[in-house]
């Protein structure tokens, strides 16, 4: 009988290996049987949420935590290698590691380039909230995603992560 064929790996984009991942230990994180294509799971190693998906590019490990205000993405929606965030409808691309559509809170983009506020289609505008909330908004920068150096041994998907 044959076994089903190893999931690939997707490569990381250049300079978003999440800090302290390069060269860490190797950690399982779920049997490769139990993360078909398409579907994604979040792993907790310490206090660090990890974020294992298994997109049309391979298997991929991010932080569990959205790039603008720490949503937890694993509850999100996954299509291909797009990962939309439950909160504020923010989109990432796992390929990338760059917002592919930002908040509706706007701000400021990876590269500092400010983003207004947005209603999604269908809903009715939320007006920005007074004084120093709506600073905060402006400010926030919305991150590209960090990634964490992923494996699968024995059929075993592993995370390298640190600590
Ligand atoms: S926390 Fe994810 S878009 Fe705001």
């Amino acid at each position: 009988m044959s076994s089903a064929p190893e999931p690939a790996i997707a490569a990381i984009p250049d300079g978003l290996t999440a800090i302290g991942a390069a060269g860490a230990a190797f950690r399982p994180a779920i049997p490769a049987s139990e993360l078909p294509l398409g579907a994604m799971t979040r792993r907790t190693f310490g206090d660090l949420d990890v974020l294992v998906a298994h997109t049309p590019d391979g298997l991929v490990a991010i932080d569990d935590r959205c790039p603008h205000m720490s949503a937890p993405l694993s509850i999100g929606i996954l299509a291909e290698c797009l990962i939309d965030c439950p909160l504020h409808n923010g989109q990432f691309d796992l390929r990338t590691g760059n917002v592919t559509r930002m908040p509706t809170t706007g701000g400021l983009d990876a590269d500092g380039r400010y983003h207004p506020v947005w209603t999604p289609e269908g809903k009715d505008p939320k007006p920005d909230p007074p004084g120093i909330k709506a600073e905060a908004r402006r400010l926030t920068r919305v991150r590209r995603l960090r990634f964490y150096p992923v494996r699968v041994t024995e059929g075993q998907i592993e995370v390298a992560v640190p600590g």
